[in-house]
């Protein structure tokens, strides 16, 4: 290895993390984007790396850090230089080649890739969820003032959706199971080449329908909150539990596999989400998951901002959930770094399309809001549903324009977050979303810490 001279001048890469590991740390960059695990030593030097970039700057600086001698830190820091040239955290006399970000957050916006429709067949819901978003239209299941839309009107859009290569349509609601011909909406849909996804609390499945049930959706998607009843019960309201869990008994009793669980996570189910997975491993098989961090409705209301975990809380039952998850046969962690950009991945209004009951058309599914309509499918076409959401301005809305995430080094993980939960809470679909932050933070942070340990284990 060459000595470097010591006006070298290092370049490096403009944001990173440092994530803690047991012994060292992981440093991560989503612009390079690898995980290189460093020592204490190493990272309080990486923590007076100067702005100049030149090589004698640094030792100095690291030498007077270190209380060191200048010849023993330079020797020191050389073989770290190298790996991080190598692994292009830094780059020798020019400037680093890295990912090019604002291209990939342009590029990636508003392309969440097959065009979906989620469709409310009903606002009515035999629950009554603390956290739901979609409590106003269960409330007042009355459509605001227009009829819900009939078979024949669902039947005629659906030809619309395959004509419009729409690939799926998410039953979602209110409870979708509680529309009477949900199976002959669905069977139209079906036979229409379109995939068939249902989002349910489970609660109206029988032994009579879940023939009928598993034959008819691709796949399904059933709200389990936890294992544990009380704490279910805490946000999905008394005899919740029972109902879901023997409606998920009924289901797997047609020992169908692409069942997937949806526990919205709140600080009364983060400590033990943990036992899920193998409380419904062992009962069903089930391991597949959609875990969702609860998404507050309003930022004045406290008692929906009660229901928010403390992050410290969060970071430790999303890791312990995880890790059971990957003891499970099929529950492995995911490659986060296969996903950069994924929070750049919104395709709100574009490629998603969110139906009320009463066929009013929303951007997705959080975005119910009156002056966010992008027309009723009775009285538009697709094509004009598309041109008035993009009217809107929120087509390509991406964490480009949120100035506080642009120094970030998990941006392209994240992607500024939820812009449908910012709309709710700031009132602005750009608006920096500081209350949910902290959970992105420690989100990516355990995600790729989980990750470089299994990518370990494996070479191990
Ligand atoms: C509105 S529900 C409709 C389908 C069905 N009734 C159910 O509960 O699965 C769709 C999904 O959104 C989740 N959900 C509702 N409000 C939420 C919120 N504020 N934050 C995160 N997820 C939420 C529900 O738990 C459910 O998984
Ligand atoms: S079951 Fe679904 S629609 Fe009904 S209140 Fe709960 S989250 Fe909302
Ligand atoms: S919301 Fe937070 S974690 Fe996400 S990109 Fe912005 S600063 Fe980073």
């Amino acid at each position: 290895m060459s000595m470097l001279a010591l006006d070298s001048k290092l370049y490096r890469v403009p944001r990173w993390a440092f994530i803690k590991l047991e012994k060292g740390f992981l440093l991560y960059s989503d612009l390079t984007p690898t995980l290189f695990p460093i020592t204490q030593n190493e990272k309080s030097a990486l923590d007076v790396f100067p702005q100049s970039g030149i090589l004698e700057d640094w030792i100095v600086l690291a030498t007077n850090k270190f209380n060191a001698d200048f010849a023993e830190t330079l020797k020191y820091l050389h073989p770290l230089i190298h790996k991080m040239i190598n692994a292009k955290f830094l780059a020798l006399n020019k400037p680093l080649e890295y990912l090019d970000w604002k291209t990939q957050l342009v590029d990636n916006s508003n392309d969440g890739g097959s065009r979906t429709c989620y469709l409310s067949v009903t606002d009515n819901c035999n629950l009554r969820c603390l956290y739901c978003y979609n409590a106003d239209e269960r409330e007042h299941s009355i459509c605001q003032g227009r009829e819900a839309l009939s078979d024949i009107e669902i039947f005629e859009f659906i030809d619309k959706l395959a004509d419009n290569d729409f690939e799926y349509i998410v039953f979602t609601g209110g409870e979708p199971m509680l529309r009477k011909s949900i199976f002959t909406i669905v069977e139209y849909a079906k036979n229409k080449g379109l995939g068939t996804n249902l989002l349910s609390n489970g609660t109206a499945f029988t032994h009579k329908n879940v023939k009928q049930v598993v034959d008819l959706f691709d796949s399904i998607t059933v709200s389990l909150d936890s294992s544990i009843e009380s704490e279910h019960e805490a946000t999905r309201g008394k005899g919740s539990w029972k109902r879901t869990i023997r409606g998920l008994d009924f289901l797997m009793s047609q020992s169908r596999h692409e069942i997937a669980l949806r526990p919205v996570i709140t600080d009364h189910n983060i400590d033990n989400l943990y036992l899920l997975p193998e409380f419904a491993y062992s009962r069903w098989n089930i391991s597949s998951y959609q875990p969702t961090m609860y998404l507050p409705n309003s930022i004045k209301e406290t008692k929906e901002l009660a229901l928010l975990p403390d992050v410290k809380k969060y970071a430790k039952g999303m890791d312990l959930f995880y890790r059971k998850l990957g003891n499970i046969p099929g529950g492995n962690a995911d490659d986060p770094l296969k996903s950069i950009s994924y929070g750049g991945k919104c395709g709100m209004a574009k490629s998603i399309f969110s139906i009320s009951a009463n066929g009013d058309v929303f951007p997705c599914q959080s975005l119910h809001f009156d002056e966010l309509t992008m027309g009723n499918i009775r009285h538009q076409e697709i094509d004009e549903l598309f041109k008035n959401g993009e009217a809107l301005g929120i087509v390509g809305v991406s964490g480009l324009q949120i100035p506080e995430c642009t120094d970030c080094p998990f941006l392209l993980l994240c992607g500024g977050g939820c812009r449908a939960t910012t709309y709710k809470l700031y009132g602005n679909m750009t608006a920096f979303n500081e209350l949910m932050c902290c959970y992105s933070k420690v989100g990516a942070e355990n995600q790729l810490l989980r990750y470089y340990e299994y990518r370990k284990s494996l070479t191990n």
